[in-house]
């Protein structure tokens, strides 16, 4: 009897690059993902044809393999390990929601437990490090003063700075999501010229970071369980979003080996600018520029203008070409809070939901793709709850945190992971000789 030929294996699926002479073509693997567009690997390409790519902005450019988070930009999807943002948001805690992204599975409550102990357990921050502040001017913005503060722990904890022992790792990474909010709430504390409050370990995540942030010694601060809820979930909202900038800025730098305080201050650095995480506070500026619905068209009307750097903050996003899902959710928990803190009449909101009524009818917007990202809404969110302006991008950063430690832990534990180096299309001048000065000018 004929022996069953054994089923052909699958062809590897390849991409071929053909020089336009035909001199040189190169084939190259093609990788596929669980979902998601396939890759080009293109890891042989500058040894074999002495090319380089060239992709500024990384627009098509995939820098690693990752199983944390996906997004399907087009359909408005944001998955944290196959978990829909929705019904994290919905059902889920920031807590919950971390050990997910670290550890690749939702916890049993027992592990949760063990979790939220370890994080608890870690807010204290050195008592030295108060004196750090001391250094800061009263009115420096708090983004600067978490740069600073952030990269000043690997001043303090040596005994978690070795990102090749597991266990370090694990502890320098505790120590970070536990202290962002006490040196966040801090920042704000020492902006306001009041005393820096201590964590308590009765309470979770979010009502520690505003007892430590709204709290004084005078007198119990009275948590409001609404505005704790909606803190707990814009940080979940917050918590990671793939290889954004500040993502990405972390990994970079964590390819170096540099330890994770460090990387973790670069992140901050990275989000801090306007057009990424520090949106939300440039979008309170915004509508506070427009000031009234009847200035809108001539906003939005400058925000076409290339001539004119305007343009519509909390609006469009390099991945999402729908609404963010996070925006929605966001929106929904505006209403919410504004409704717990009896705010019938909020301008801004008013404003702001006229803004993208009339954008997301207009021609330019909608053939652009330009829809409310997760900024949007949550700066107005976040000044009803009483956050000043400034600490808005600071919240980002300690949610943002989570999907850091995340991120740069997949990177390090990657067996094939090396430092990243990009290389350039150099344009500029070809070796020329040394012009002594009295030859100049
Ligand atoms: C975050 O990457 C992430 O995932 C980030 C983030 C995360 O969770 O980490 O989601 C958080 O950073 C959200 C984005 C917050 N930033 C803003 O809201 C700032 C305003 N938005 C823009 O700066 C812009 O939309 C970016 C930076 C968000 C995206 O820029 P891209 O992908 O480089 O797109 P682009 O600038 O090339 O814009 C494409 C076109 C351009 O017009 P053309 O040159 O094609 O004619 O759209 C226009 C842009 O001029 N455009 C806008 C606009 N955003 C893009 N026009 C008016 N207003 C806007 N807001």
């Amino acid at each position: 009897m004929s022996q069953a030929k054994p089923a052909a294996a699958p062809k590897r699926k390849t991409a071929t690059l053909t020089e336009s002479s035909g001199n040189k073509s190169l084939e190259m693997p093609v990788m596929d993902g669980t979902i998601g567009p396939s890759v080009i690997d293109i890891r042989k390409l500058y040894a074999e044809t002495g090319y380089f790519t060239y992709d500024p902005g990384f627009t098509s450019t995939g820098s690693c393999e990752s199983k944390i988070t996906y997004i399907d930009g087009d359909e408005g999807v944001l998955l944290h390990r196959g978990y829909a943002i929705e019904e994290l948001a919905e059902h889920s805690d920031f807590m919950e929601v971390a050990y997910l992204l670290l550890n690749g599975e939702l916890p049993t409550l027992e592990e949760k437990k063990k979790f939220e102990h370890s994080i608890t357990y870690h807010t204290m921050v050195h008592e030295q490090l108060s004196t750090f502040y001391r250094g800061f001017r009263r009115d420096a913005h708090p983004m600067a003063v978490m740069c600073g503060v952030v990269g000043a722990l690997s001043a303090f904890y040596h005994d978690s700075l070795d990102i090749n022992d597991p266990h370090q790792r694990m502890i320098a990474s505790f120590r970070l999501i536990a202290k962002m909010p006490t040196i966040a709430a801090m920042a704000y504390k020492y902006s306001m010229g009041q005393p820096f409050m201590y964590p308590k370990n009765k309470l979770s995540y979010a009502e520690n970071f505003l007892r430590m942030t709204f709290g004084v010694p005078a007198e119990e601060y009275e948590i409001n369980p609404v505005l704790a809820k909606a803190m707990d979930r814009i940080f979940i909202l917050h918590a990671d979003h793939e290889q954004n900038a500040s993502t990405s800025t972390v990994r970079l730098a964590g390819s170096s080996g540099a330890n994770p305080f460090a990387c973790i201050a670069a992140g901050i650095a990275s989000l801090w600018g306007p057009a990424h995480g520090g949106a939300n506070e440039a979008v309170l500026s915004m509508l506070r520029q427009i000031g009234d619905k009847k200035n809108i068209p001539e906003y939005v009307k400058r925000s076409k203008d290339k001539n004119d750097t305007f343009r519509l903050m909390g609006f469009g996003h390099r991945v999402y070409k729908n609404y963010d899902p996070r925006a929605q959710v966001m929106r929904k928990t505006c209403h919410e809070v504004l409704g717990e803190l009896g705010v019938r009449h909020e301008p801004l909101l008013d404003l702001a939901m006229e803004l993208e009524r009339i954008a997301l009818e207009d021609e330019y917007f909608v053939s652009k793709k330009l829809y409310p990202n997760v900024d949007f809404y949550s700066g107005i969110i976040l000044r009803a709850m009483g956050f000043p302006t400034s600490m808005f991008t600071v919240l980002f950063a300690i949610a943002r945190t989570v999907g850091w430690i995340a991120q740069w832990r997949e990177m390090i534990e990657d067996p094939s992971q090396k430092i990243g180096r990009p290389r350039q299309l150099y344009t500029g001048y070809t070796r020329r000789p040394y012009k002594p000065v009295q030859q100049r000018g």
